[in-house]
């Protein structure tokens, strides 16, 4: 068994890929054309993949390679951050062809077998797989069972080159299914083969979150409850559901958001140092900052919990419709748009700290960030008298758009009279580094293609996830329309989230404090 370093370790990251096959399930999909097509090639343009790197798509539509090849030129034409160059393009087709097949058939897995020993054959050389799992989360079972009947999950097994699977998100629904797509996958594949994806973990701005907390000694001394007054994390969006009301009105914001991209940016500003970069190393301590969030409070005067649903409004001097006129979305949906959560880890570091987390759609703008609020300076030279307002120390880190990070301090104003104001001690990526970073997915593709789950959910993790939000989602359940809050478009979300911090002595920063 090899030894798997991390992502963080480039010189590991970068190394040489064997020949490989990427076998894409739900191939036809939106994810295909938007993200996943886009990665592989942009990758390959880089010459991170191997010559002999080979795309299958297999779904249920019956279709010709040339139109499978079609559809992928297409799409990157539509959604690659760089062209594609003819001749780029030329040399890439050859190696790309569509497996029609049903989920749930295990000829047709065995058929896709064959296929792949015919490959091996032709090169004479053994080929890793990589099967990227990206259908609706309805069929992920069959497809797993089917992956570890044909064989394909056990080829090269404890090589290098042993299979490998990505599964999409949702992973599960709720606690239960979680536990039970584990054992699916638990018993077909070992953990190391299994990189279940939350493409939060491969944004630029996410990876360095790491090595901004452990690769400088000024955060980590006054990273915990003695310095600390609460943390806040927004991810809003202001588009609505568009298309995917089918899917939204299923899952609604604490499964699409929270349950997943949100908790992986608590867990990652919450986790204690991790004794390496190992891949294990950083994910036990995940694992150990979820595992010492508190129950949530669901009802009553404590209550630490809010959801809501967006109604007509203006979003960015457009007109948006409500939740309930969206195409595909039933008109007694008591699905949310947007949920608020105050957790409390009850650890060493982190006793009496609130962590505020909120996303919807529909907000006021697009945000991610991550909100550190330090305790106010005692109130002895300053702030006693409102001239001088005192204004909270705050680490903001902006994950998206506008990615970097600013540290707001108290300054004089110049002036002959004392007077006290907010300064920003500002970064910026762009600014910094330049644009065209490469895409998450990018990232992600290429740290499976070498064994590295560093940014990837472990079964675990995503079971600890559940278990802190299963209550809240039976709770809502129960309640059906009951404390389902309305929000306009266009705003930050109901009042009860603003009241949920104003209980606590805090106000959502993100938008209201500074844009
Ligand atoms: C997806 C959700 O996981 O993340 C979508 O299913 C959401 O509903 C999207 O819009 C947001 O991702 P990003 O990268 O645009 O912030």
């Amino acid at each position: 068994m090899s030894i798997r370093t991390s992502t963080f370790s480039h010189s590991e990251s970068f190394k040489q890929i064997p020949p490989t096959i990427i076998v894409i399930f739900g191939a036809s999909g939106d994810l295909t054309a938007r993200k996943l097509a886009p990665a592989i090639f942009n990758l390959s343009k880089d010459e991170l993949l191997p010559s002999e790197c080979f795309l299958i798509g297999y779904g249920r539509k019956k279709i010709s390679d040339s139109q499978f090849r079609d559809y992928l030129k297409m799409s990157l034409d539509a959604h690659s951050r760089r062209d594609i160059r003819p001749e780029t393009w030329s040399r890439l087709v050859q190696n790309i062809s569509f497996h029609a097949g049903e989920y749930d058939d295990l000829e047709s897995f065995k058929n896709l077998s064959s296929k792949i020993t015919e490959i091996e054959k032709t090169l004479s050389k053994e080929v890793q797989c990589l099967f990227y799992v990206s259908t609706p989360p309805g069929v992920f079972k069959p497809i797993l069972e089917n992956l570890g009947a044909s064989g394909l999950a056990k080829r090269h097994r404890r090589k290098e080159i042993e299979s490998k699977v990505i599964i999409e998100k949702p992973f599960g629904r709720d606690l239960m299914s979680a536990k039970e797509l584990n054992n699916i996958v638990n018993h077909r594949f070992e953990e190391t083969q299994v990189f279940r994806i939350d493409h939060y973990l491969g944004k630029e701005t996410v990876q360095s979150l790491l090595v901004q907390r452990f690769a400088n000694s000024i955060f980590e001394p006054i990273w915990n409850r003695n310095y600390v007054s609460c943390v806040q994390i927004t991810v809003s969006e202001n588009l609505g559901v568009g298309s995917r009301g089918g899917y939204y009105d299923r899952s609604g914001a604490l499964r699409d958001m929270m349950q997943n991209h949100v908790m992986q940016l608590l867990a990652l500003t919450a986790m204690e140092p991790p004794s390496s970069l190992n891949p294990e190393a950083i994910r036990n301590e995940k694992v150990k900052a979820l595992q010492a969030i508190k129950p949530l409070v669901l009802g009553g005067k404590s209550s630490e919990i809010v959801r809501g649903v967006y109604t007509q409004g203006l979003v960015e001097d457009e007109k948006a419709k409500g939740y309930l006129q969206e195409v595909g979305i039933p008109s007694n949906s008591t699905t949310e748009t947007f949920a608020a959560l105050c957790l409390q880890i009850e650890n060493w570091r982190w006793k009496g700290v609130p962590f505020y987390l909120r996303s919807g759609k529909r907000l006021a703008r697009k945000a991610s960030e991550i909100i550190v609020q330090f305790k106010r300076p005692p109130e002895i030279l300053f702030g006693l008298d409102s001239k001088y307002s005192l204004s909270p120390n705050l680490l903001v880190i902006r994950i998206q758009p506008n990615e970097g990070i600013t540290l707001y301090l108290n300054s004089k104003s110049p002036g002959l009279e004392t007077r006290l104001q907010p300064i920003e001690l500002a970064f910026g990526y762009e600014t910094t580094f330049g644009s065209n970073t490469p895409e998450a997915y990018e990232r992600l593709i290429l740290d499976s293609l070498n064994g590295d789950g560093t940014l990837f959910i472990r079964g675990d993790e995503a079971e600890t996830s559940w278990g802190i939000l299963s209550p809240v989602l039976d709770y809502w359940d129960g309640l059906g329309v009951l404390g389902l809050e309305k929000y306009a478009s266009g705003t930050w979300g109901p009042l009860e989230a603003d009241k949920l911090l104003l209980a606590r002595g805090h106000e959502w920063l993100t938008g209201k404090k500074y844009q």
